[in-house]
Formats: C-alpha cells, structure tokens, sequence
C-alpha cells in the first residue's frame, strides 16, 4: 500500500517501537545510540519515567480548557521559567516557529508602538534557521526553505553570520531596523559557533542599546540545558529582551514559549495574539515538570559530558583536519568534505545522527547521557570517520 503521507521528509528506512534513555528500538527489537534525541528535543532522554507519570497523572485529571479562563498551571510554568531565564513575562504556543511568530510579532509592535515606524525591520543572518510558517521561512536563511513560497514576509534585512561590521553597515544605512533576530549558535546549519564564543551575544546586546533595538534569542535548540546552562545566554551577564524556546522545553511534549522583558514587556494586550492550544494544563505539566528534572543535574551533566565529547573527537580525529565546535551538547563535528553517506553507514552501526551542511555531523544527545554512552559515541563515529576519509581519500 501507498503511503498516506505527504512526501515533505526523505525519511530514513527505520521506524522505533521504544526508547529508554540515550537508546532507541526499532520495530524488530534492534537497539540504536541515539545522538539526535529527537533534534534536540529528549534532554531527559526518551521515556523519561518522571515525565511520563506527569503527563499520564494530568491526562486523567484535565487535558485542556481554554485561555479564556485562568489556567493555575500556566502561570506555574511562567513563574519557573522567569525564575530560570530572569525574564519577566511568556505567551506559551506549541512549537519553534511559533515561538518566533511571537517575537516577530513583538518586534514590529515595538516599532508602531514605541517607535512611531510604520515599515520596521530585523536583522536575520545567513544560515539561520527559524521555521516554517510564512514569517518565520522568511527569516530563515536558506534558499531551500523559501523555495516556491514567494512572496516572502517583507521585513526582514539579511547580513552574514557573525559579522559585526555587517549589523552596524546596516544600522547606518536603514532607520527603520528595530530588532535583531539571532541564534545564538546556529543549529540546522551544522553548529556554527560565533569565533568570540558567546562574547557575540554581549556584542549585539551593546549594538541593541545603543540603537533601541530588541535582541531577540532564538534559543529553541540552544534552551534548556543543552549547551551547558539553562540559556546559552546565560553563558554571559547579558539579558536579552526576547527570547523564543520550544523543542527540550516539554521532553518531546509539543509545547513553545515566548519570554519577555523590560522593554518588550508592555507590548501584547489582550487580542494581540493567542493559539487555542497554548499552555493548557498537559503542555504545562509536562514542561514544569521537565524543567524542575532538568535543574537536578543534567543541564551540569551536558557541560561535563559535552567537553569530554569535544576532546575525544580532538584527539581521535584532529590529525585528519577534523575540527570540533559548540558548547555542551549541542557539537559539530566538521569534516574536510560532503559525509551525507555517515548517516546510513552509522545507522548500520546502531548510531543515529544528522548531517548538516554536507559535511557537518550534528550531535544532540539526551542530557542524561553516561561518561560511558558518551566515550561510546567518540569511539563508534571516530571509527566510522576515520575509514570513510581513508576510503575517499583513496578513492
Ligand atoms: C533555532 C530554531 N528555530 C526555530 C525552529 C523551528 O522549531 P519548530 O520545528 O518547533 O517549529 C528550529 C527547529 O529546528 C530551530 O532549530
């Protein structure tokens, strides 16, 4: 029979019935490493115990209401995260890209509210990814995303990735600028890391000031633990005024937020905005519940394990002209050409992993992960890069 669904993923020949962890189960009991954890998703790993009681606990007391009434839940999970992020406010939706919907939103009320700017404008980078609705693909820099899609959300002024000089060329040439759209390291690129670190991020916050603009975070992959703080901002003394999360956010429950603070804080009023599904009671107690695990250990997990998986791949690899990039877990491992191929041979060898960019292998492994899965993944995919440059150097 003929699939059903639409053809929008080249999907990979192999489908799970389980996880437990770092690992996954095919339908035929076959075990995999799994250093996706769902794109950055699973930090507490897959089935996660606590999680799953939660979720199952809520499910038979109330799934959904509505935002019509006061949900005690949703401002459980506001009041968490103001207290992780230093934040002030949240609109929680369901996922990435409407977590940046939100913040775009906010940027151009900014403009007409506090700016008197009737055309505003963001600045995006180049080879960022921020989702796939119409506004978000448009601020996404990736041809192959916008493809077929035009006319593009106008708005939007594109400079390079990590290029200071580019922010303020543009800033002197456009008034209408009101807002910087920025992950903080990008991710479905390959794991760009910025050459300052997160010392970018104190650059842009001063450039924002200095202009009035709003610096809007993207950290949907970047949030919850993965790079080894709660934000990767939080790698700095900086506060950023947006802030957008999804993915680790419920532990694979489909929830997003949007964070506020000082001067975007006063700019959504009732009517603005809103998504039928956001926050209800599930999402909410699945994410509580995932940030109250996360603070008992695996976010300091990730920047340990994440630093021993870095090293590894140095010493394993360096003498091949393989270089390393990222913070905690969220690693890029760069290899001198196109290793598309990886992903299958890997999988052969009961590894999961992405391929960025050609040539970049993107690890995202459960938070939770042992020093041993850890030393397993350097050994596994050292081996497995080692034979494919011998090979096609050969070749
Ligand atoms: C940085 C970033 N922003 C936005 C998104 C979009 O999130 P979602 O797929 O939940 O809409 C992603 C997803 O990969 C992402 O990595």
């Amino acid at each position: 029979m003929t699939s059903a669904l639409m053809p929008t993923y080249a999907r990979q020949p192999v489908g799970f019935s389980r996880g437990e962890g770092v690992w996954l189960y095919d339908t035929q009991g076959r075990r995999y490493l799994d250093t996706t954890a769902g794109i950055a998703v699973c930090g507490l790993g897959h089935a996660n115990p606590v999680v799953a009681e939660a979720i199952a606990e809520q499910a038979r007391t109330l799934v959904h209401t509505s935002n019509l009434y006061e949900i005690p839940l949703q401002e459980e999970l506001g009041a968490a995260l103001r207290e992780v992020s230093g934040m002030e406010l949240c609109f929680f939706g369901n996922s990435g890209a409407e977590a940046n919907e939100a913040a775009i939103k906010l940027a151009r009320m900014f403009a007409h509210k506090h700016k008197n700017i009737a055309e505003p404008a963001i600045i995006v980078m180049e080879n960022s990814f921020h989702g796939r609705t119409l506004a978000t693909l448009s601020a996404t820099g990736n041809k192959k995303v916008q493809d077929g899609f035009g006319p593009l959300v106008q708005g939007f002024v594109r400079v390079p990735h990590d290029d200071i000089a580019a922010i303020e060329k543009a800033a002197a040439e456009n008034p209408n600028i009101v807002a910087i759209l920025v992950e903080p390291i990008q991710g479905e690129s390959g794991v760009r890391m910025p050459k300052d670190g997160f010392g970018y991020l104190e650059t842009l916050r001063a450039i924002c000031d200095k202009n009035d603009w709003l610096l809007m975070l993207d950290e949907i992959q970047t949030g919850n633990g993965r790079t080894g703080k709660y934000f990767a901002y939080q790698h700095t003394k900086i506060l950023p005024d947006v802030v957008s999360t999804a993915k680790g956010l419920g532990n694979g429950f489909p929830i997003g937020a949007c964070l506020v603070r000082g001067k975007a804080s006063d700019l959504f009023g009732p009517g603005n905005h809103g998504t039928t599904y956001g926050g209800t009671p599930l999402g909410c107690r699945a994410a509580l519940t995932t940030i109250q695990e996360l603070q008992k250990g695996p976010i300091a997990n990730a920047a340990v394990m994440g630093e021993r998986i870095m090293q590894g791949f140095r010493d394993k690899l360096g003498d091949l002209g393989v270089t390393v990039e990222g913070a905690g877990l969220m690693i890029g491992v760069v290899l001198p050409r196109n290793c598309t191929e990886l992903v299958a041979r890997a999988r052969d060898e009961g590894v999961l992993l992405i391929v960025s960019a050609d040539n970049r292998i993107r690890l995202l492994p459960p938070l939770i992960i042992t020093a041993e899965e850890a030393d397993l993944i350097v050994e596994k995919i050292s081996a497995l890069v080692r034979a494919f440059l011998a090979e096609t150097v050969a070749a």
